[in-house]
């Protein structure tokens, strides 16, 4: 088995091929002068597996993925481990006449050569794993995200969703170590006045672990900070998968007040403190 690491997982893709004990193959990437991608292995592949590794932040992340699963066209078999599937978000019409990116994602990757197997990491939106022709299967990080807070020693925390679409995330990093989880729920008041708050728990004195899928802009946690704060939490950490961290993310949460900020290395970032690669290379050995 080869792996094939994509411009965006490079340090995965190497991680991957550590974990599994075998080796990642040398890829060329450049940039024409009218800034179309180039992209090469920089080897022969032939009748054997290939796993490409290829996380999509970008469109350019998407043109990179597309090219490489063309150039392993004479593999016996070709896996792809996306581990952050972007574009997930936009997983159906919100208005009349927009694409549903996520689609017309899974379709490109799907056609743009033979794939056996398609592994992604905790998708946005489960559903929209029905687009992908193909075998696909979803890795769930949540447990390590667990471990990571039992490691760090955070004492009694409470594991926080920002909101009811993060309950499932919330339930699945507290319930194997026994932390109490809730989320966060929008009341309104008056008409001026609404009022966010964990939906049953009471946060006062206690340390909270705000746990969402993504962290993009940080406007989610950042809100969801101040308002723990207001309610006497005591220290506060984010924990994600994807951080994603765009434009002034980790500054705004800083002053919001979180404490420290966890991530997963599905997008590398110097926040990437619980890793992956083993869970994914365990998963690429039961399927053989
Ligand atoms: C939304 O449904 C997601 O689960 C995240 O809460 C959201 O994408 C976070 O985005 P931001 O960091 O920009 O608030």
């Amino acid at each position: 088995m080869k792996i094939i690491p994509g411009l965006s997982s490079q340090l995965m893709a190497a991680r991957i091929a550590t974990a599994q004990g075998c080796n990642v193959s040398l890829c060329e990437f450049k940039r024409f002068p009218d800034g179309e991608l180039y992209t090469r292995v920089a080897e022969e592949i032939k009748d054997e597996e290939i796993v490409i590794v290829q996380s999509i932040r970008t469109d350019s992340d998407l043109i990179c993925l597309l090219q490489l699963i063309d150039a392993v066209e004479e593999a016996y078999k070709t896996k792809v481990v996306i581990p952050y599937l972007g574009y997930a978000r936009q997983d159906k019409k919100f208005e009349p006449g927009e694409a549903i990116s996520i689609r017309a994602i899974a379709r490109s990757i799907c056609a743009a050569g033979t794939i056996d197997k398609i592994y992604v990491v905790n998708v946005h939106n489960r559903g929209v794993l029905k687009y992908f022709g193909i075998d696909t299967t979803e890795l769930d990080a949540s447990p390590l995200i667990g471990d990571y807070v039992v490691k760090k020693k955070i004492a009694h925390p409470v594991i926080i969703g920002p909101d009811k679409g993060a309950r499932e995330l919330a339930k699945a990093v507290a319930t194997p170590y026994g932390f109490d989880y809730d989320v966060l729920e929008k009341r309104r008041i008056s008409s001026e006045d609404v009022e966010i708050k964990p939906k049953g728990l009471s946060v006062e004195g206690r340390n909270a672990v705000i746990v969402d899928d993504i962290i993009s802009t940080g406007g989610t946690i950042s809100e969801a900070t101040s308002m723990l704060k207001a309610q006497g939490a005591n220290d506060i950490y984010v924990a994600c998968i994807h951080g994603v961290f765009v434009q002034n993310a980790i500054t705004r949460m800083l002053r919001a007040g979180v404490k420290d900020i966890i991530a997963t290395d599905t997008v590398e970032s110097i926040y990437s403190k619980v890793r992956i690669a083993k869970m994914v290379a365990d998963e690429l050995k039961k399927h053989g």
